[in-house]
């Protein structure tokens, strides 16, 4: 190994000496540096200014916009409809999204535009934190402050500001407004399965006015027994939920999965025995962990599997956890077949559906 000094740099170069790599390189150095115009015309280096500025406004625009629609389409469990939570997603997202965006293009366009891009040549010397060591670092955070150019351009010392202290709140003024949220659970206690008392129910939604059917998600329509194939999951709602107020409270509720076993491996306790009819069950799809969609079924070990934190639930065993985070079975939906052969909720769900780190009475 050989020791060169480069022509262009003077920097020092080791050299391969050993068979199969180049015997000597060139150091390329570095290329010319080309002068920007705004580094000599201050009319261009004005109007970049302004484009910096008119970025930074338009996130500051965005993240107003974002807290506006959370404010405009109120997402609140008792007021919410569908089109509201579409267009409060898209408002907060967008809001969010080009808030921090435009704080990022504007950064990258100062930077490009207007900060010092004369090439620096820094020797490296011995690491110390001594008091010298600590004033020479402020003076070079001073330094870079002054090639930034900040005291000197007012307005995008505001306007950089302004977009860093407004990006945020799309994020924070949801957060901050769920605070104050009704959380009483005993919102879970019932669902959309349970049975009308005055069995006043629409015939084509209720089995004799009282009991709800079971639906294919999203297509509403009902299922008969004879259709679920041993092996399928099928993804389940009420059938004929209004889409009133509180629908998507309800829907969220009362999703379900039903698949169809051997009977013979089914181990049912005796008085669940008529909850399942000829090997199908149907079981909440609200993981007991913290709430995901359990969706994911393992025909082979009957096993459901939950996408989030993989807690998995034995279909055969009264959807028991066998494994993961999730501390209690999924809730079980008692089903029961009509005369024609469409299956439909005999009972509600035998306790409250969804994460059980939630005090619960049985
Ligand atoms: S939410 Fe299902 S495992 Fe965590």
């Amino acid at each position: 190994m050989s020791i060169e000094k480069s022509s262009h740099s003077g920097e020092h170069r080791e050299l391969g000496g050993s068979a199969g790599l180049p015997e000597r390189f060139e150091n390329p150095g570095l290329e010319p540096h080309r002068h920007r115009l705004a580094d000599s015309d201050p009319k261009r280096a004005k109007r970049s200014e302004r484009q910096i500025a008119l970025i930074f406004t338009i996130s500051i625009l965005a993240s107003i916009a974002g807290v506006v629609g959370y404010a405009v389409f109120p997402v609140d469990i008792d007021r919410a409809s569908v089109l509201n939570v579409r267009w409060s997603t898209l408002v907060v997202g967008l809001g969010l999204g080009i808030g921090m965006l435009g704080i990022g293009v504007a950064a990258v366009q100062w930077a490009r535009a207007l900060m010092d891009d004369g090439e620096k040549i820094e020797d490296r010397h011995p690491m110390s934190a001594g008091p010298a060591a600590h004033q020479q670092s402020l003076e070079i955070l001073r330094q870079g402050a002054d090639e930034a150019n900040i005291a000197r351009r007012p307005v995008l010392k505001g306007a950089i500001a302004g977009a860093l202290a407004l990006a945020p709140l799309p994020f924070l003024v949801p957060l901050i407004g769920n605070l104050g949220a009704d959380w009483d659970i005993s919102k879970f206690k019932r669902t959309a399965w349970a049975p009308r008392e005055d069995g006043s129910g629409d015939p084509e939604r209720f089995f004799e006015g009282t009991y709800r059917y079971l639906a294919r998600d999203p297509q509403d329509t009902k299922i008969r027994a004879a259709d679920v194939t041993n092996g399928n999951i099928v993804h389940v709602i009420p059938h004929g939920l209004p889409e009133e107020e509180h629908y998507l409270e309800e829907k969220a509720k009362a999703v379900v999965l039903l698949v169809r076993v051997d009977p013979s491996i089914l181990k049912e306790a005796p008085e669940r025995a008529d909850w399942s009819y000829d090997g199908i069950v149907a079981y909440s799809k609200i993981c007991t962990h913290v709430g995901c969609p359990v969706a994911l079924y393992e025909q082979q070990t009957h096993h459901v599997l939950c996408p989030c934190h993989q807690s998995t639930f034995d279909i055969t065993d009264a959807a028991k956890v066998v494994f993961g985070p999730a501390k209690r079975a999924l809730p079980q939906l008692p089903i029961k077949v009509d005369p024609e052969g469409y299956l439909y909720a005999a009972a509600d769900f035998d306790e409250p559906v969804g994460p059980s780190y939630w005090q619960r009475e049985r």
